[in-house]
């Protein structure tokens, strides 16, 4: 396996549950997140404005994949969109074992992958974690 570390972009839509309790789905999600990805040395950056998510995962590629797609069917959100999907020389979020924000100013719609990136570690940066 080539030790080379990828990293994948996507957004998604918030989906309530019958009871619509954003804070403590997000809660759940960085605790669970937190404990698998540690576990796969999976690092990222997840973000959420009460609507949007955006995530970041970075690590080795088959990793990488396997836990976007067990994301990619969570009923929690919809229509997720990859943005970016790279190979990248060195992690980005290498502290963060899946560091989250709620509740961010509002993640612009028209972000590209870079600038997603970018966005996302400015807020790393600030030490911001809300959940
Ligand atoms: C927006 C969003 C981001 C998520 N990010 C991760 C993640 O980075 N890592 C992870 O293992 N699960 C993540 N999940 C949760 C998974 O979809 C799934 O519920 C979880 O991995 C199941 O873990 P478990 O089998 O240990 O209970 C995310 C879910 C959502 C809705």
């Amino acid at each position: 396996m080539s030790g080379e570390i990828y990293q994948l972009v996507y957004r998604s839509i918030y989906r309530s549950g019958r009871i619509d309790n954003s804070l403590q789905a997000l809660r759940d999600i960085v605790k669970s997140s937190r404990r698998n990805n540690a576990s796969l040395f999976i690092t990222g950056y997840l973000m959420f404005d009460g609507s949007i998510f955006l995530q970041i995962l970075e690590g080795l590629r088959a990793d990488v994949i396997t836990t976007f797609a067990k994301i990619e069917t969570d009923p929690r959100h919809r229509d997720a969109v990859i943005m970016q999907s790279v190979a990248v020389e060195k992690r980005d979020f290498s502290e963060w074992d899946m560091g989250g924000v709620l509740r961010t100013v509002a993640i612009p719609a028209l972000l590209s992958g870079v600038e997603a990136v970018e966005f996302a570690k400015a807020l790393a940066s600030q030490r911001v974690n809300a959940a």
